[in-house]
Parts: C-alpha cells; structure tokens; sequence
C-alpha cells in the first residue's frame, strides 16, 4: 500500500522565469475537482441505486435534453486513465466525491463493491503522488433518504453521520483530508425552496430546514470522525459571494446585499464558525421554519471546529430592490418554474455590472475573489485558526474543437490565470491561502444544465469518451510545473 502525501504541495524546481513572475507560496497546492454523479455513471452497476440526481434527471422539464448522469463521463470504469491524465497535468491533489448511493444503497446496508471503487480509486491517486481530498456529500442523496423527507427530516442528519463512517472505516488509513459538505446552499435553499436542483421542491420552509438539518450533519460527522482520528483535516465547502448594492446610498439597495448575504454566506458561516444564527438573518427568516428546526445543542454541534475551510467562488452580485433596466445574462435552463432560492428576498434583483460573462451568463470578476477571501479571513477562519482553500472556481464556455483536434479555450485559460491572480493579490494583502482546485477536471454533466455546459481542462466527447487536454489545461499545466504565473500573460 501506498504511503499518504504529506499536505504539501510538489516542489520541483522550477524553470528559469522572468523577475515579474508570480510565485504561489511553498506548500500552497494546486489541483483540480469533479464529483462523483457528474462524472462516474455506472449508475445501476455494482448494487448501485437511486439518488436523488437519478430521479430528478426522470421528472419531465427537469434537465436540459432529460440528460442524466447515467453514464457521464464513464469515470467509474476509465478512472484509472483520469488519473493518469491527472498526473500528466501535474496535480499536487484531486477534489472528489463519493456517491451516498453507491456506498449504502436505498441507504440500507454497506455495498463493499461502491466502497472498493473508492478505495481502487484513492490508491491510483496515491500511486501518482496525488493527495486524496474527499468530500462525502455532492447533492446525491440516496432517493429513499428523500422519501423519509431528505434534508427536512432531521434523522437524515444522523444517517449521514453513519455514512461518513463507513467511509471512514473504508479509507481512513490512506485518506487524510475530509469534507462533509459541498455546497449545502445549493442542496437546501436551491434543491427544496428554488426547486432548480434535485429533490425539485419549492417550499420555503424545507428550504430552511434542509439547510439546518445539512449543518447538523456536517457537525455529527466532524465529532465522529473526529473522535476516530485526531490527525485527520476536516472541513466543509460553502459557495460564497460577495454582495454589493448598486447604488450604495440607496437604503433599498443595501438591504438587498445585506439580504443576500445573510442568506447566502452568514447562514452558514456564522453557525459553523460562531455557533449562532445571525439576528438579522433570524428576524428575516426565523418565523419561515428555521427556529421550528433548531433544538438545544444543535449550535454546539454545528460549531465543533474544523481544520479547513473550502470556498467555491464562482462571481459577485450587484443587487438592488428595483429591476435591472438590463437583467443579467443568465436565465432557467428549461421551461420548468422555478422560484427565487432565497426564503426572504423575493424582491431583490440581480443586475449585470457589465462584466464580461461565461456561457452560464455569470459575470466574470476575480477581484471579488480577492475581496471575499480577505474578509472570510478576517471574521471567520483567521480568528478561528481554520486553513483556507479555494475549493472551487472555473468556467463554462462554447468551446469548439479545430481542424487540429485542440481546443484553443483562450477564454478559460484567462479565466483561470485572473483568479490564481487574484489569490496571490489575496496572499500579498495577508490572506493566507493554502490551495486552489479549479473546477474542472472533465467536462461533465452540469446539473439542470445537462451536458450543454462545459467547465472542464480536458474536453471529453460523450459519443467516443475520449478525452482532449484543452489549452486551459495545458496553461495549468505549465504554471503548476513552474509554481507561478507565466511573466507574459495579461491577466
Ligand atoms: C458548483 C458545483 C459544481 C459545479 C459548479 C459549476 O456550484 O459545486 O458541482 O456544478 O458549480
């Protein structure tokens, strides 16, 4: 068996670089992400069963083209030749996750053969020196956890605790670095209040719910394992943003970016690193099911430290209590109602800064990088002692594959370099920063946007599954050989 890296990163010696080269910190690590139903498919194989991505890719309207993750991007079957790919790119570490479904199917017993996929998948990674960072929950709740009320019922808290360790039992001696949670914005408020995402409910009071009950749970696991091993780095990822009224001497509009960051950012980072729900936030929307779901000792729960903090970073928001005269880009993926994610700001409106924007229609600005990590810093992880990491940003663009066979993505290798910019601009002001995944590896299946999206470094064409290093991925390539951003570049 393979011996765990240690959380540093690869120091290879770099190449000769001009003196205006930016150099990433020793040890700060550079690596990439995926997840499992984006990309694993197998979805029946091996005493797999439903989750609640599988049943919701069912529902008419649902996803773009009723694409599902059946098959994806055959990752369960060709993992061993992601990986290589992984190391020819040069990755110090690899974000993934492990299916809830595949691992207690119909969340019954444990299935060795989903468990034996991980544990091939972690010694592959090991073998390439690529350290293992493994979140337990990327929004595929077994479906028969959702017919027992998923995230609104409180027992599913407990269950996912006794998930965690199973994995842990599992893996524990090779894997080092856990994460509950990705993202639990999307898994309650945009899953059960916005009905955009998986389980497709729209009822504000779930909503609230889903996201304690998945605060509760990520505090059972932390405690748990924990209590299993000491050593282990344990965290959570949260997509975070930053808020900011259009026309900051308007009361309306600064109540709307108070507003969206209060249900967007505080709710989870006051309870995990404060232990309390905001007073703001819980005058909006404690009366809409949040205080009916907190019970004595749930705060102390939530709260029990962590080691890392992940941010996924995507774009800002300019928000404003009136109508955009030009709305944002973006817009529903199909014709199927959804409703505002957020349980009180029904009446806060998205406006374009007049950025340049990705093909999700989100608009690209990495000094809102830069800005979200200094004050994540300063009121949460940096008073706790907690180790930052970028844990998710990347972007979607048409691309097109040439004569060549390429795909020369300029726009996603800028994308990519303005943000590692804005880190090292965040590490200079003071803001440690220990690691950076882009997001993705693959293209992959984009949720409600089904395969119409592509985020990934290497491009991976559905009919052949081959797979094509993109130009993007080339470029990280290069600067994680180097350690610095190429001197030339104009990001
Ligand atoms: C994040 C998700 C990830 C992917 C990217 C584009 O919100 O965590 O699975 O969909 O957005």
């Amino acid at each position: 068996m393979t011996t765990i890296q240690p959380i540093t990163a690869n120091t290879t010696e770099p190449a000769a670089k001009a003196a205006d080269a930016r150099r990433f910190p020793d040890g700060f690590l550079l690596g990439a992400a995926a997840a499992a139903y984006q990309i694993e498919g197998a979805a029946h194989e091996d005493g797999r069963a439903d989750s609640i991505w599988d049943a919701f890719s069912r529902v008419p309207g649902a996803v773009i083209n009723a694409d599902n993750g059946d098959v994806a991007c055959d990752h369960y079957h060709r993992y061993r030749d992601d990986v290589a790919l992984m190391r020819e790119l040069g990755l110090d570490t690899y974000r993934f996750s492990t299916s809830w479904a595949r691992v207690h199917p119909d969340g019954g017993p444990v299935n060795l053969k989903g468990v034996d996929f991980y544990s091939r998948l972690v010694d592959e990674l090991l073998d390439a020196g690529i350290l293992p960072w493994l979140t337990l929950y990327h929004w595929d709740l077994p479906q028969a956890h959702e017919e027992q009320g998923g995230w609104t019922n409180r027992d599913t808290a407990f269950r996912f605790r006794d998930y965690a360790l199973t994995m842990h039992d599992a893996l524990g001696d090779r894997v080092k670095v856990w994460t509950t949670l990705n993202e639990p914005w999307c898994s309650s408020f945009l899953s059960y209040t916005g009905g955009a995402h998986a389980p497709g409910r729209q009822d504000v009071g779930a909503g609230l719910r889903a996201a304690h009950h998945l605060m509760l749970g990520h505090g059972l696991a932390v405690q748990a394992l924990r209590e299993r091993d000491e050593s282990l780095e344990l965290g959570i990822t949260l997509n975070l943003t930053v808020a900011k009224p259009v026309d900051p001497s308007r009361p309306g509009d600064v109540d709307a970016a108070r507003r969206i960051d209060g249900q967007f950012n505080r709710v989870f980072l006051d309870p995990i690193f404060r232990g309390h729900y905001a007073g703001d936030l819980l005058a909006d929307v404690g009366h809409l099911g949040l205080r009916d779901a907190i019970q004595p000792g749930d705060l102390e729960i939530i709260s029990t430290p962590i080691n890392a903090l992940g941010v996924n970073y995507y774009h800002g928001e300019s928000v404003s209590d009136q109508p955009a005269t030009h709305p944002l880009g973006g817009h529903a993926p199909t014709d199927r109602p959804i409703r505002s994610p957020f349980p009180a700001a029904d009446h806060v409106h998205f406006h374009s800064q007049g950025l340049p924007q990705t093909a999700m229609g989100w608009e690209v600005q990495p000094d809102g990088l830069r800005e979200l990590l200094g004050r994540v810093h300063r009121e949460y992880t940096g008073p706790a002692g907690v180790r930052m990491f970028v844990t998710e940003n990347g972007a979607a663009y048409d691309d097109e594959v040439t004569a060549d066979g390429a795909v020369h993505d300029s726009d996603r290798t800028e994308f990519l370099l303005a943000h590692l910019d804005a880190i090292l601009d965040a590490i200079e002001e003071g803001t440690p920063v220990h690691g950076y995944f882009y997001w993705s590896i693959l293209d992959n299946f984009e949720w409600a946007w089904g395969y119409e999206k592509r985020f990934g470094l290497v491009r991976v064409d559905y009919e052949t599954q081959q797979r094509t290093l993109k130009d993007s991925g080339l470029a990280y390539q290069q600067v994680i050989r180097d350690r610095c951003l190429p001197a030339t570049s104009d990001h």
